[in-house]
């Protein structure tokens, strides 16, 4: 196999564990401390899951190992979108595993949880896993979206267990896999098969976090990777100063990501979902807030500036919203043939504008006709618009040109305005992990094998203290139940772990609102650079701006 300098370089490092970690698996022993209750709806939550509900949060100290003895057999999936680091997880509980008995096995079920339920499986052993050390993408066993959600699933899952004599499961996942996870290990206790199952946080979207995680593995790899694209962009605009960028950033629902790039490159304008779903904002409004900016720089000299578009942000602009829904209706069931079979995009305009509200089609006239077209063509295999299909950055771009014509026609702006647009996603959820999330990431499978050594079920591995050195990390579990409430999802109240939004009142929107007006007048462009693996530890090590606002002491 050709592989490349840094992955060669990348197969030495050692990542770092927490400091109670280090002695050896003989001197890892457990702390329980009180018994826990769900965020919210305890009665509804404890009800559901009967078997784990309560228990106690664990953390991990320096002491004498009274695990029993026992040989383990673990199984260990992949869930969802790709997130760096990810192969770390998989090699440290690999190597607690081994360490703690060189008979124990990891089965890798392949291509997500779908893996599990079809039986599609390898088993590791040093040679393979030694290839994945420190290294990007999910592609040592694969992932997928499978859910696993159904009695069913859960049956077929306990014969597989049975089958290999199975001990645990560990999920690695966001929040939905791990909601899941919490309901199969409910199942499993329920039906005494004996099988554990522990999730670890994963997303690069940042959504999965609360009072006891406080991020999720990836978001600080992939927000150093948009960062230092966005940064070079600045420069470049910065010298050339003739182009307006303007960058959509992923992140499916939550503005975590844009949030993050912001406050380390200090763009002009960085939209916040939260915030325009908060204050109700239309697309007219963002568009006028953007073309002051614009113009303001116009009139100081700099026709150039870089505008971050968090991904989802459409779907929180309530009018636009509406705007899909009514589609999704105009387009439902047998309507799609017949939109479909019309000739020209004149008569599909023509039966757009009879189906829609006047409220919604005053929103869908001022859209671009690429936009306006790919709401109606690309769609997904239920017939709904694909709203993360939308460029965003484009359909800003667009309304802020009318603006500025606008403005032109009534003599209030004369400058140049060249957008230019670029979506960064997929080159960042595969990364080189940076050393934080290479440690958090092998932290996170080391700990997780040792809750599935101690016993536990249906608990999420935990570390925490994350903005201090790993030797101050704190490594334990919390139960899933915990960060649990019951939410309304297709009609149905269900048990959900909280989706966390940029908090309005946080640190990290705080600290950005406060220097928002100087960013977008002036040119305040910070320079991130690449992640760097090697060098001095404040350059090396450091963690997101987010987690260091939001637990500045
Ligand atoms: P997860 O929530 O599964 O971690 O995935 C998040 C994400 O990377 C989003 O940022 C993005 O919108 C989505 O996945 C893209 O999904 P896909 O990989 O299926 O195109």
């Amino acid at each position: 196999m050709n592989i490349s300098p840094l992955q060669k370089a990348r197969y030495e490092y050692t990542p770092k564990l927490p400091g109670m970690l280090r002695h050896g698996i003989a001197d890892i022993c457990v702390k329980e401390g009180e018994a826990t209750q769900s965020v919210a709806d305890q009665d509804k939550i404890k009800a559901l899951f009967p078997n784990t509900y309560g228990k106690p949060e664990i953390t991990f100290e320096k002491g004498q190992n009274t695990s029993a003895a026992k040989k383990q057999v673990v199984g260990v999936i992949l869930s969802g979108g790709q997130a760096p680091g990810g192969h770390n997880v998989v090699c440290g509980l690999y190597d607690a595993l081994k360490a703690t008995n060189p008979e124990n096995v990891l089965y890798g079920f392949k291509g997500g949880p779908s893996g599990l339920i079809e039986d599609k499986y390898l088993i590791f052993d040093d040679e393979y896993i030694n290839e994945f050390r420190n290294t990007g993408g999910f592609d040592i066993i694969g992932s997928g979206r499978t859910k696993l959600e159904t009695e069913e699933q859960f049956a077929i899952a306990s014969e597989v267990c049975k089958k290999h004599g199975i001990t645990a499961i560990v999920i690695i996942g966001g929040d939905d896999s791990n909601t899941n996870a919490a309901v199969l290990a409910e199942y499993f206790a329920a039906h005494n098969t004996g099988v554990q199952v522990i999730g670890c946080p994963k997303t690069i979207d940042g959504d999965l976090k609360n009072e006891d995680i406080e991020c999720s593995f990836g978001f600080d790899t992939a927000t150093k990777t948009y960062s230092e694209l966005i940064g070079n962009i600045e420069r470049d605009c910065n010298s050339a100063k003739k182009y307006w960028h303007f960058i959509k950033v992923m992140g499916r629902s939550a503005s975590h990501v844009a949030l993050e790039c912001a406050l380390k490159t200090q763009p002009n304008i960085c939209l916040v979902s939260e915030e325009v779903a908060e204050k109700k904002m239309s697309l007219s409004q963002i568009a006028d807030y953007i073309a002051d900016s614009v113009a303001e720089r116009s009139a100081n000299g700099m026709n150039f500036g870089v505008a971050i578009i968090p991904e989802g942000v459409v779907e929180f602009v309530p009018e636009f919203s509406v705007l899909i829904q009514e589609i999704n209706e105009l387009l439902a069931g047998s309507k799609a043939d017949e939109f479909n079979a019309l000739p020209t995009w004149a008569d599909k305009y023509a039966f757009i504008e009879k189906g829609l509200t006047k409220e919604s089609m005053a929103v869908f006239a001022i859209l671009p006709q690429a936009i306006q077209q790919q709401l109606f063509l690309e769609r997904d295999p239920h017939g709904n618009v694909q709203v993360s299909l939308i460029e965003s950055e484009k359909l800003f771009s667009a309304l802020v040109k009318d603006k500025l014509e606008a403005r032109r026609a009534a003599g209030t702006y004369s400058g140049k305005f060249s957008p230019l647009h670029h979506f960064l996603g997929y080159e960042g959820r595969c990364a080189f992990p940076s050393n934080f999330d290479a440690d958090y990431c092998y932290s996170l499978g080391y700990n997780a094998f040792m809750l599935i050594q101690y016993g536990y079920n249906g608990y999420l591995s935990k570390v925490s203290n994350l903005s201090a050195p790993a030797s101050e990390w704190v490594a334990g579990g919390m139960p899933i139940t915990k960060m649990m409430n019951i939410e309304r999802r297709h009609g149905e109240d269900k048990p959900v772990i909280r989706k966390a939004l940029v908090e309005l009142d946080g640190a990290p929107f705080k600290y950005f609102e406060s220097h928002r007006e100087e960013w977008a007048k002036d040119t305040c462009f910070v320079y991130p650079g690449a992640i760097q693996y090697y060098g001095p530890t404040e350059v090396c090590d450091i963690t997101t701006i987010t987690l260091a606002l939001e637990h500045q002491k």
